[in-house]
């Protein structure tokens, strides 16, 4: 039975991450049972439910896989090829690669477009306030290297932003959504300082605190590419709705975040 047929549906709750696990799979597809425990180290590595930096990283790591695409689809190729993870925008990455790596190594059965994937999301799903996310296996690994350049910058217009989403398959609705992953991260680079006052959590206060024209609020800072997003008047009326409503931002983030599954 091939990956493609290891269709894992993960509803995970928040309290009860083992579920991920599968009760489903364990009676449908015994030999998904390996997932089961690569859940397990990663559960343990990210800290539980405390969000902490590996998870966060582990975030950021599965849109900069996915995101050298055209129309999207993440094939490992950030892990695969040296010279990806040498790009400017990828610098920060040492940490999840080497953990992720180990892991791969540890199940070499699965590549590391899924490896990178299923870290990302269940990330996601143990933030507190991250959505719940359908995790399915079976990507096949990149033969060549992707170009890390086409990966958007934090001084980009939101004109460029716009146009880089497009070409990954994304809507100008989509690319809001996705930037609420921000939320819960923060600089590791030259600013050592979270996106909102809410780090270690998924939640639409980030929307709310980039709209506010007193600047940052104290301890935050804020990407110029995200105050660039939440002033262009195409993106703007979504910005502000998810900044009013937590439930249509956490809808939307799920169902856009699964493109680049
Ligand atoms: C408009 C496109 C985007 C730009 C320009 C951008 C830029 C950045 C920058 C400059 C950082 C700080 C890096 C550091 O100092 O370590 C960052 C962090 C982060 N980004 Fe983005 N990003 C974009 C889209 C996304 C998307 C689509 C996601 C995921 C869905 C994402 C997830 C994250 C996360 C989770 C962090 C925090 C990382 C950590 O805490 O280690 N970003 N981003």
């Amino acid at each position: 039975m091939t990956k493609l047929t290891c269709l894992i549906l993960i509803f995970i709750s928040l309290l009860n991450v083992n579920a991920l696990i599968f009760d489903r799979w364990r009676v449908i597809k015994p030999q998904c049972r390996v997932w089961d425990k690569i859940a397990a180290e990663m559960k343990t590595a990210f800290g539980g439910k405390s969000c902490n930096a590996l998870a966060t990283s582990a975030i950021r790591l599965s849109f900069h896989d996915a995101g050298t695409h055209n129309q999207c689809g993440s094939d490992g190729s950030i892990m695969i090829f040296p010279v990806e993870l040498e790009n400017a925008n990828n610098l920060q990455f040492a940490k999840i690669t080497s953990f992720l790596r180990s892991i791969q190594n540890k199940y070499p059965t699965e590549g590391f477009a899924d490896i990178i994937q299923f870290a990302g999301i269940l990330a996601t799903v143990l933030c507190p306030g991250g959505p719940k996310i359908k995790f399915v296996a079976g990507r096949a690994d990149a033969t060549e290297a992707n170009d890390a350049s086409l990966l958007p910058g934090l001084f980009d217009t939101s004109e460029k932003l716009l146009k880089d989403f497009d070409r990954m398959g994304f809507t100008p609705t989509d690319l809001v959504a996705l930037l609420g992953a921000h939320s819960c991260g923060r600089g590791t680079d030259f600013i050592f300082l979270p996106f909102d006052q809410t780090e270690n959590k998924i939640d639409s206060r980030f929307y709310a605190e980039v709209l506010d024209e007193d600047g940052p609020r104290p301890g935050t800072q804020r990407l110029p590419s995200d105050e660039n997003v939440s002033k262009d008047p195409v993106t703007h009326g979504t910005w502000v709705k998810f900044s009013q409503r937590p439930l249509a931002f956490k809808a939307a983030y799920r169902v856009k975040k699964k493109k680049y599954l």
